[in-house]
């Protein structure tokens, strides 16, 4: 009687066992896509059908029925994305969510502009982009950043190959993000060739635990007269540099280096230095403006500001 009820009841449990596997896993061999429990039998890669029908079928040795803890375990990879009920994906376990930035009071990512927490459409969202990286930069400097302007910026020539380094922020508004350097020189060639550059700005000062500002976008090169008058206020030895470097070409030695700027002074003594004229500044015309805020446990924010083909600026947030 007691076996005849547990037989009943074992074969209950396959049949929801059966029931419950979902359609990815029904679709793969039983060998990948299922993984029994208490399977002992038929393990080993050289499964032959016959035995994994024996495995299916086989009477579980305890089965406990309890539909809500599922007895089969999906392996597929499609299992996340296919995941019924029953269907348990890999990744189950939950971690207690700790508190992100956004959350703790009293301060917010976009705090003074409108609510950064949503994903409402902005009337400004390109101004708003703008002002948060005011604020931040501000942030930047309150906080004892080293070099707030530094941001590295990468680009590629027609080859696809990437190239980043460093350079100082010298202007920004509503035009872009300018810095100056020597046109003939890698990156000059390269945005020359490839007018589209990526800027990253990292200031682990600011705010929590850090900020991180990336633009993307076309480039330009700066009016004379704007290259004019920042060359202008330099120091006359960093003119001098600009005239004597042949920026990214091979230098032979440091004194080679340092003879030619004693050339240079020479040539330019009793009178003001003019700009060279392959030197100027370089305009990133942002069409992409990425905030990450640090976050604990990595939960990290991020606010994409962002340019369709048409000139029409959106927001909206992405996984960290
Ligand atoms: C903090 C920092 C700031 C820099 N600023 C500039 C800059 O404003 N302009 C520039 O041409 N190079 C600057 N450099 C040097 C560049 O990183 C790089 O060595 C140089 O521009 C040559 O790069 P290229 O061969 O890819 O053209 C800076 C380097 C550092 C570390």
């Amino acid at each position: 009687m007691r076996r005849a009820r547990r037989a009943a009841a074992s074969a209950r449990f396959r049949a929801r066992a059966r029931d419950r596997a979902c359609p990815a896993a029904r679709a793969w061999p039983a060998a990948d896509g299922f993984r029994a429990p208490s399977a002992g039998a038929g393990r080993g890669s050289g499964r032959s059908r016959r035995s994994t029908r024996r495995l299916r079928a086989a009477p579980a040795r305890r089965p406990t029925p309890r539909p809500a803890r599922p007895a089969w375990i999906c392996r597929c990879p499609a299992g996340p994305r296919w995941r019924t009920r029953g269907c348990r994906g890999p990744r189950r376990r939950r971690a207690r969510r700790p508190r992100t930035r956004a959350e703790s009071p009293p301060e917010r990512a976009d705090a003074g502009t409108r609510t950064s927490r949503d994903n409402s459409a902005m009337t400004e969202p390109y101004a708003e982009a703008l002002a948060t990286f005011d604020r931040l930069f501000d942030e930047a400097a309150a906080a004892g950043e080293p070099d707030r302007t530094a941001m590295v910026i990468a680009t590629a020539g027609l080859d696809g190959r990437p190239a980043a380094r460093n350079v100082l922020l010298k202007a920004h508004d509503e035009r872009g993000f300018v810095f100056y350097t020597h046109l003939n020189g890698r990156k000059g060639r390269e945005l020359q060739a490839n007018p589209r550059a990526a800027l990253l700005f990292y200031w682990p000062r600011v705010r929590e635990g850090g900020v991180q500002v990336r633009i993307e976008g076309a480039v330009e090169i700066v009016g004379d007269a704007e290259a004019d008058a920042y060359f202008a206020g330099r120091p006359r030895l960093s003119q001098l540099g600009a005239w004597a470097s042949k920026q990214s070409e091979t230098l032979e030695s440091r004194e080679a280096f340092e003879q030619r700027l004693a050339q240079i002074e020479k040539e330019f003594e009793g009178r003001d230095v003019p700009r060279p004229p392959r030197w100027s500044g370089l305009r990133v015309k942002p069409e992409r403006i990425e905030f990450w805020y640090a976050a604990t446990y990595r939960l990290h924010e991020r606010h994409l500001y962002e340019c369709d083909c048409t000139g029409k600026w959106s927001k909206r947030m992405l996984y960290p």
